[in-house]
């Protein structure tokens, strides 16, 4: 039997983290096109082939979360993904959540989807290699409106009965509930309402008895929102992001990993070393790590622009924004 505590706690070896590759078809589709990348699946697969196969990642990483359809796919190596990873210590992980709609009850803010045929779907992830999953779920800021206590708490009962599914089929949650950086809200509203979806999510888990101890948490730094027009210091951003959590993160949970949420690589990487700073400073009680898509990915979408020729240039500035991010752990 899969040890789910284990496999939990060793996302959270030392100097490493999570690289989030799990963009769904439109979402990476999206990404490509930004960059002038043309899409379609092996365009796809050549991304991901850039990030998942340049040589040494696994100096930095644990894990990385897949979309289902790289689950499926061989690198250039003709290797499959998942297996290609895990032959490097790099453990594979999946998305098994399919997207956020509006809620019927609130039309603007998002409820996520994918429960319906999760336990069919995750023994299919199981045999495909995958030893972990994320399920995300987004929660909006809006002034004094945003968001509705009924959005927090369908979505906490969505992340709970998604958590105790997965790990009935043996594998490890990574709950994702992330308060989204837009908006013009001050760092302290994010503070307040991160905690707040915490706190939340942590009761329902308990309600529906998910084993907090193989539970990763990934959530978003507390920040001024995008259109505050702040720009708030890492310290700032540290003291702040630690409180809430500090509120409402049990200390039993396998480990929280942060993601970038639309901060510049610059920021991300900046932000989560004063978060690990001020963690040791403050003795908090959970490992932390980074498990970043967008700022561990622009730099090197930027120089690849879909080209062949770039392939080397591209790799190179990933890794050097990898070994950036991992010493920031340190
Ligand atoms: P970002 O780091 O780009 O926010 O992505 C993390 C992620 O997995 C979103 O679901």
């Amino acid at each position: 039997m899969i040890d789910l505590v284990a496999t939990a706690r060793a996302l959270f070896a030392h100097g490493k983290g999570i690289l989030a590759a799990d963009e769904s078809v439109h979402t990476a589709t999206e990404r490509l096109a930004s960059h002038g990348i043309p899409t379609g699946e092996e365009m796809r697969r050549q991304f991901r082939d850039l990030l998942l196969n340049a040589e040494g990642v696994e100096q930095y990483l644990s894990g990385v979360i897949l979309f289902s359809e790289t689950l499926a796919q061989k690198g250039n190596d003709k290797n499959l993904f998942p297996l290609s990873l895990a032959a490097r210590n790099i453990m594979p992980g999946i998305k098994v959540d399919l997207g956020a709609d509006p809620m019927s009850e609130s039309p603007d803010e998002f409820i996520t989807q994918g429960l319906l045929d999760l336990p069919e779907r995750l023994a299919v992830y199981k045999k495909q290699g995958a030893l972990f999953t994320k399920w995300r779920a987004v929660i909006r800021i809006e002034g004094d409106t945003l968001p509705t206590p009924t959005a927090i708490h369908e979505n906490a009962k969505r992340l709970a009965s998604y958590a105790k599914e997965v790990q009935t089929a043996g594998l490890v949650p990574i709950i994702e509930p992330e308060v989204l950086l837009l908006g013009k809200h001050s760092r302290a509203e994010a503070r307040a309402v991160i905690t707040r979806t915490l706190g939340t999510v942590f009761s329902v888990l308990e309600e529906h008895s998910v084993d907090r101890a193989s539970v990763v948490l990934k959530t978003a730094m507390a920040l001024s929102g995008s259109e505050s027009g702040k720009k708030d210091t890492p310290e700032e951003v540290a003291e702040d992001t630690l409180a809430a959590l500090a509120e409402s993160v049990p200390r039993q949970v396998a480990g929280i990993a942060f993601l970038s949420g639309g901060q510049t690589a610059d920021q991300a990487t900046d932000n989560l070393a004063a978060i690990i700073r001020r963690a040791k400073d403050v003795s908090a009680p959970w490992p932390l790590t980074f498990s970043f898509a967008r700022a561990l990915q622009d730099e090197a979408l930027f120089v690849w622009k879909g080209k062949e020729e770039n392939v080397a240039a591209a790799r190179a500035v990933f890794l050097a924004r990898l070994a950036a991010v991992s010493s920031s752990l340190n």
